[in-house]
C-alpha cells in the first residue's frame, strides 16, 4: 500500500477554538478520508504547541502552573476533533518528552553543523512585560501591549544562519512546481520577505522559562517557532530509538497550513530541513480564512462563532460542508448567518435531501423497492446524463489533487443538480401512466424505459454518496443505507461500476437527510450565537 502522510499546524491551546480555527483540522481530515478510500496507507498527524511566553501568561492568567494549564487545554482541544469525528492517526503535544528530547538533539546538531552561532539579540525591551518587541511592533514609541516605556537592550541568544540557505531554497522554489500551493503565495514569500533580504532568526530567548531548555546551554529556551515546527519529524520518531514511522512515513505528501503561518511553513521549515539533509514536503497548501462582515472574527468584536453550537443544532456534516464549501483556497471565505441557513436550505434540503426522497418514492410506487437492473435502454438523454455522471468524477478528482476542496463540491452539487434535471427531463411519472393496465409491446418498451431510468437515478444517488463521502461521512451511510448498498464495501474504485448495480432495494419509506429550516428564525438564532 502506498503511503501518505499529511499534517495540520500544531494548534496554540490558548482558548477555545472557533470555527476558523477547525478549518484547518477540517480540511485535512477530508483529505485524510479521501486517500484512505483510494486504498492508501495514511498518516494523519495533529496537535498542541504548547510552549511560549503566550501561553505561560495565559496559564498565570488562569492561576495555573503552565503544565496544569496546557493540560487542561489540550485535553479540550482533543474533546472538540473527537466532537467533529477528525480521524487524526497521532496527536502530538510539544510538552510530550520524546519531542523535548529530539529538539534538544536536533539543536545540538545544528549547533555543531555551524548553523545555529551565538550572538546578540537587540530590541526595545518592557521590563513589566519581559518583551522584546521590534521599531515596528512599538505603538508611538511605547510598549504594544502595556503602553509604557521601553528600553533599547540587548542580551545573548542563538541565531539561525539562514542566509546560508536562500539561494538553494529559490532554486528548490523554481524546480519544484508542486511544492507550495496555490502558486502566488510563492512570489508573496519572495517579494515580501526573501527579496528584501532575509535575515536571519533568533532562535533562543532567555527571557521567560516555558519552552524546551537548550541542552548545552540551560538559561536559554528554544524558540517556539523552531520548537513547534520540529513536531512534524518527532511525531514520527525522528532521532529516537524507534524510527520505524519516520522511515516509513517521511516526506510528508501535504502539509497544510492557514495564510498567517505561510511564512514560518515556506521559508523556515523548508531551510530547517535542508539544514538537517532531509527530503521536502512534496506539497504545502496554504489556505485562506474564514472572516466575518466586519473582518476577522474576534471575542471583542462579538462575532466568534464555535463548530461545537452549529454542530449540536444543524449537524456535524452541514457543519463541515458549509466551511469547506464557502472557503476556496485561494480566497477568503465569509460565514455570515444568512450564508448557512441558504446553503442548509438549498444545496443540502433542496437539492440533495429532495433528489434522495424523491428517487426512493418513485422505486417504492414503481417497482415495489426492487431497483431495476442496467437493461442498456437509453436514448441521448440518458446517454448524455452517463456522460454527465464520468465527467464529474474527473473534475472531482483533478480539484482534490490539487487541494481545491471547494471546487470539488461545487463539481458534485452541479451534479446534483444534473440528477434532479434528468429526473424533469425523463418524466417518470408520465411513462408510469402510460405502462398501467394491459401489458402490448409498446407498453413493455416503455416499462423498459422505466426501469432504466430509475437504474440512472440510483446509480447517480450511489456517485453522489460516494463523492461527498471525505466530506460528509455520516450523511453518505444515510443515502447509501436509504438506496439499499452496503457503505462497507464502498471505496473510491467502486465509482466505475455505475452500470454494475445489482440486487438493491431501496428503503420502504424514504427519510429526509435534512429537513428544511425557517430561514428568519435560523438567522436570528446563530445571531445570538455570535453574542455568546
Ligand atoms: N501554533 C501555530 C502553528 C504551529 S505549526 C508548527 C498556530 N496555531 S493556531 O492555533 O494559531 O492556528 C492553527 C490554524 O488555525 C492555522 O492554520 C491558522 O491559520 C488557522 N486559523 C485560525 N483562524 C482562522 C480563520 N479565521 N480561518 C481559517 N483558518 C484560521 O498558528
Amino acid at each position: 500500500m502506498e503511503k501518505f502522510y499529511l499534517t495540520t499546524p500544531i494548534y496554540y491551546p490558548s482558548g477555545k477554538f472557533h470555527i476558523g480555527t477547525a478549518y484547518t483540522e477540517v480540511l485535512a481530515d477530508c483529505i485524510n478520508r479521501y486517500k484512505r478510500l483510494q486504498g492508501y496507507d495514511t498518516f494523519f498527524l495533529t496537535g498542541t504547541d504548547e510552549h511560549g511566553q503566550k501561553i505561560e501568561s495565559k496559564a498565570k492568567e488562569a492561576g495555573l502552573n503552565p503544565k496544569e494549564y496546557v493540560d487542561k487545554q489540550a485535553k479540550q482541544a482533543k474533546e472538540l476533533w473527537e466532537k467533529m469525528n477528525i480521524n487524526y492517526t497521532k496527536y502530538i503535544r510539544t510538552t510530550d518528552e520524546y519531542h523535548i528530547k529530539a529538539c534538544q538533539k536536533i539543536f545540538e546538531k545544528f549547533l555543531a553543523q555551524g548553523d545555529i552561532y551565538k550572538g546578540e539579540y537587540e530590541g526595545w525591551y518592557c521590563e513589566p512585560c519581559e518583551s522584546y518587541f521590534t521599531e515596528t511592533q512599538l505603538v508611538d514609541g511605547k510598549c504594544p501591549d502595556c503602553g509604557r516605556e521601553v528600553k533599547k537592550m540587548k542580551e545573548e541568544a542563538y541565531f539561525f544562519n539562514m542566509k546560508k540557505y536562500v539561494d538553494k531554497l529559490l532554486k528548490y522554489y523554481e524546480d519544484h512546481p508542486d511544492f507550495i500551493k496555490p502558486a502566488y503565495r510563492k512570489t508573496e514569500m519572495i517579494n515580501n520577505f526573501i527579496k528584501p533580504g532575509l535575515e536571519d532568526l533568533c532562535v533562543t530567548r532567555t527571557s521567560f522559562d516555558w519552552g524546551i531548555k537548550v541542552l548545552s546551554d540551560e538559561k536559554h529556551v528554544i524558540y517556539v517557532w523552531l520548537d513547534a515546527l520540529m513536531n512534524y519529524l518527532t511525531a514520527l520518531g525522528y532521532t529516537s530509538d524507534d524510527d520505524s514511522l519516520f522511515k516509513k512515513y517521511w516526506e510528508p505528501d501535504v502539509q497544510f497550513v492557514g495564510k498567517d503561518i505561510a511564512r514560518f511553513h515556506l521559508i523556515y521549515w523548508p531551510i530547517f530541513l535542508m539544514a538537517l539533509d532531509l527530503p521536502l514536503p512534496k506539497t504545502i497548501v496554504v489556505h485562506n480564512w474564514i472572516t466575518m462582515k466586519d473582518g476577522k472574527m474576534s471575542k471583542s468584536k462579538g462575532n466568534v462563532i464555535y463548530p461545537d453550537d452549529l454542530i449540536e443544532k444543524y449537524g456535524l456534516d452541514a457543519t463541515k460542508y458549509f466551511l469547506l464549501r464557502e472557503v476556496p483556497t485561494s480566497s477568503d471565505g465569509l460565514f455570515t448567518p444568512e450564508n448557512f441557513v441558504a446553503r442548509y436550505n438549498f444545496d443540502l434540503c433542496n437539492d440533495l435531501s429532495n433528489l434522495l426522497n424523491r428517487t426512493v418514492s418513485m422505486v417504492n410506487k414503481y417497482f415495489g423497492g426492487i431497483v431495476p437492473e442496467y437493461n442498456g435502454i437509453k436514448n441521448e438523454v440518458d446517454e448524455s446524463y452517463e456522460e454527465d455522471a464520468k465527467n464529474v468524477i474527473n473534475e472531482f478528482e483533478n480539484n482534490m489533487k490539487e487541494y481545491e476542496i471547494a471546487n470539488a463540491l461545487q463539481s458534485i452539487w452541479t451534479f446534483v443538480a444534473r440528477t434532479n434535471k434528468y429526473i424533469d427531463e425523463t418524466s417518470p411519472w408520465v411513462l408510469a401512466k402510460e405502462v398501467e393496465g394491459e401489458s402490448d409491446k409498446e407498453k413493455e418498451e416503455k416499462l423498459e424505459k422505466l426501469k432504466s431510468t430509475m437504474y440512472h437515478l440510483i446509480a447517480g444517488l450511489r456517485e453522489i454518496a460516494i463523492l461527498i463521502r471525505p466530506v460528509m461521512n455520516d450523511t453518505s451511510d444515510n443515502i447509501l443505507r436509504q438506496i439499499g448498498i452496503d457503505s462497507k464495501t464502498i471505496t473510491f474504485d467502486s465509482l466505475k461500476e455505475f452500470k454494475e448495480i445489482k440486487n438493491v432495494k431501496v428503503i420502504e419509506k424514504g427519510e429526509p437527510i435534512f429537513m428544511r429550516l425557517n430561514s428568519d428564525e435560523e438567522v436570528e438564532y446563530i445571531k445570538n450565537l455570535m453574542k455568546k
